[in-house]
């Protein structure tokens, strides 16, 4: 069984389907601990009713970015996880967390990259009118929501959507295929090429 650690931010719901998936045995994983940077997430909460380890790292109370990394890392790492979950983490992870877990932390995006990286993405796509944008999970690299992409899933633009209809539609989505990619991952069938991640 691997054991998955997730960092979240605040509302966990992704959080929450990893669970889940975990639970009803679609993952050959489980989730061993969360880790928030604000302790009023409610995703805690939600780890917390699962019987699930939580730690909080407040970014203040770490000066910098190499000190905030190694002590994400060394949570962690002492709790010998496989794969690392970003699930709404809105903090930048630099070299030092990322050399601790190649290829081993994956992110989800609310659009379909490489369109609409950075804050907003749902909003972005409504501004630039697409018709279609949906959800990604892609493995985190140094650059911002760039890494090579492990699923996609597509999600219309209605034309009476407002940020939270075309939200709440990406977020459905984004709740199957996060699982979905975790269990791709964990079960190592797969190998990059370039930025390509191809299934073996
Ligand atoms: C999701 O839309 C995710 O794609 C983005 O942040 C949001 C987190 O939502 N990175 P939740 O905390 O998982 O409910």
């Amino acid at each position: 069984m691997h054991r998955i650690g997730v960092l979240i931010s605040g509302r966990g719901s992704n959080l929450q389907a990893i669970i889940d998936a975990s639970r009803a045995g679609a993952l050959p994983a489980a989730v061993a601990v969360v880790v928030s940077n604000r302790s009023n997430a409610t995703g805690l909460e939600r780890a917390q009713a699962a019987g699930i380890e939580t730690v909080c790292l407040e970014s203040r109370e770490l000066s910098g970015r190499q000190a905030y990394d190694r002590a994400l890392a060394r949570v962690l790492c002492d709790r010998s996880i496989d794969l690392v979950c970003l699930a709404g983490f809105m903090r930048v992870v630099g070299a030092e967390f990322l050399d601790a877990f190649p290829n081993r932390i994956l992110n989800i995006h609310p659009s379909l990259l490489p369109a609409f990286p950075g804050l907003d993405a749902q909003q972005q796509a409504l501004d630039h009118g697409v018709r279609i944008t949906g959800a990604t999970v892609h493995i985190v690299t140094s650059t911002l929501d760039n890494g090579p992409i492990v699923v996609q899933a597509a999600v219309p633009v209605l034309d009476d959507d407002t940020v939270e209809t075309l939200s709440a539609r990406i977020l459905e989505q984004e709740h199957r295929i996060y699982p979905q990619a975790i269990r791709l991952m964990l079960e190592g069938r797969w190998h990059l090429s370039g930025r390509r991640l191809i299934r073996t």
